[in-house]
């Protein structure tokens, strides 16, 4: 796993971003989709996605979806952990039930963390912090790995999809790679994909907003869904889309493949008579079937009708026995920058600023964080600052000035030396500690209520 890391303030940061979206193949975000954009968007915080307009789409149809996220029982809380939150609870703006992993399991088996610390540390650590930051209780659901068995059950069921050669490529594996490693993945994908279980909410587009390290495990899961499903449904060159069937022992019956592997026609016309029923519901008048070779065209469906399509044969799957996955959607974060101006890292204390760290503390780091601005007065006042490495700068873009307009003036007098280095940090302290106190207040407030964002399976 930590081949795949990424380290993107070493270098040139944007074209590091560009590097890893094209890497990973992620696609860009495309702010005309956008209904209602928070800072992270205007701000360009949020730079990749995959598959985001499936979930932009059904919060403009005021339709269900979720966000799917998780957290890591161990160590504190930091800075850099709220990106994901600061995301959930914009997708919870735009309607979607939130549910929270606590990956105690992950804990458990990669660093130690026994089930009970675990607990602990999530809740005083994370679930307060969430409760504080505004997460809506009612469209909150934090559940543990550990006492989820329908998690657990469909990591196994799903390891079934993949091999070690795949999480070799995936991650770096080699073979001294401790099982945990590939324990931890799999039980992840359960989380991803559980909350379309019938259960948990059913069958819906899922979000997993994440910092970009985690792309592979949205890939891993993305890749194992799609070796679920019964139909694939594929854009043709000229227009249009094919659906073709895909082939598996649990779907022979349904899909009339007889045990010696002829085509039983009759199970195999009655099949592709109910999908064929399903697409013209959806306004399809012209279809075209071969259920000898398995595909239906269907030549006026866009891409936007493929969504509509996938829900909907998703259904049928699930109905005939399958499982009825859809292939998660992921939206990508940028790292802040750490304190000394290089990664940071919630081992490296200096780097970040923890949430329940003390207000001289907090003064104290920023005071000495890495600075944009010049070596001298006078050069600054002429030349100005460097907003893309001053710390102080960043983590108010990042972190404590909500206001874009009050954003954009900073940055201006900063760059034409108007505001000089220290009252940058000066003012960077003081949003700070507002924005900590706060917190505070409100961690305080909700200290005796967190049962209310727990599910029930979590009390
Ligand atoms: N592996 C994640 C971490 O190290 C925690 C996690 C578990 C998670 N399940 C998840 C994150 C599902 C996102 C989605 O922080």
């Amino acid at each position: 796993m930590e081949d795949v890391r990424i380290d993107p303030w070493n270098s040139d940061q944007s074209t590091d971003y560009d590097l890893l979206a094209e890497k990973f193949g992620l696609d860009s975000i495309d702010m005309n989709q956008i209904q209602n954009p928070g800072i992270l968007h205007t701000r360009g915080l949020v730079f990749a996605q995959r598959d985001m307009d499936v979930v932009l789409q059904a919060a403009k149809n005021n339709a269900p979806f979720g966000v799917l996220t998780g957290l890591m029982p161990s160590g504190r809380m930091h800075l850099g952990h709220t990106m994901v939150i600061e995301q959930a609870k914009w997708y919870q703006s735009q309607g979607a039930d939130v549910s929270v992993a606590v990956a105690d399991l992950e804990s458990l088996a990669t660093r130690g963390v026994s089930l009970e610390k675990g607990r602990e540390i999530a809740l005083e650590q994370y679930v307060s912090n969430y409760a504080a930051m505004g997460l809506d209780p009612d469209k909150t659901q934090v559940y543990f790995q550990s006492t989820r068995p329908e998690v657990q059950r469909l990591g196994f069921r799903l390891g079934r999809r993949t091999n070690l050669s795949e999480l070799g490529a995936i991650y770096g594996f080699e073979g001294d790679t401790n099982l945990a490693h590939v324990q931890a993945p799999l039980v992840q994908v359960g989380d991803i994909v559980h909350p379309m279980l019938d259960e948990y909410g059913g069958i819906r587009p899922i979000v997993v907003p994440v910092g970009v390290d985690q792309d592979p495990h949205i890939r891993l899961t993305r890749d194992i869904v799609s070796k679920t499903q019964w139909f694939n449904i594929k854009k043709q060159k000229n227009g249009g889309l094919l659906i073709s069937l895909s082939l598996q022992p649990e779907n022979s019956a349904i899909f009339g493949v007889s045990e010696n592997g002829r085509i039983d026609r009759k199970a195999r016309i009655a099949m592709f008579t109910t999908v064929e029923e399903t697409v013209r519901n959806l306004g399809f008048a012209d279809v075209n079937t071969n259920p000898k070779h398995g595909t239906m065209m269907i030549p006026a469906a866009t891409r936007y009708d493929a969504i509509r399509i996938r829900s909907e044969l998703s259904h049928l799957e699930r109905e005939w026995g399958g499982l009825g996955l859809t292939a998660p959607s992921s939206s990508y974060h940028r790292f802040a920058m750490g304190l000394t101006g290089g990664k940071m890292s919630s081992s490296k204390p200096e780097t970040t600023i923890f949430l329940n760290d003390t207000m001289d503390a907090i003064r104290t780091k920023i005071k000495k964080a890495h600075s944009g601005g010049k070596t001298t007065i006078e050069e600054h006042r002429r030349y100005g600052g460097d907003i893309t490495v001053d710390v102080a700068y960043q983590y108010l873009r990042f972190f404590f000035e909500s206001d874009d307009v009050e954003l954009g003036r900073i940055a201006e007098e900063y760059q034409s030396g108007r505001i000089l280095a220290g009252e940058m940090k000066k003012l960077c302290i003081d949003r700070a500690e507002e924005w900590l106190l706060t917190l505070k207040e409100k961690r305080e407030q909700w200290s005796d209520k967190l049962q209310e964002f727990l599910a029930d399976d979590a009390i």
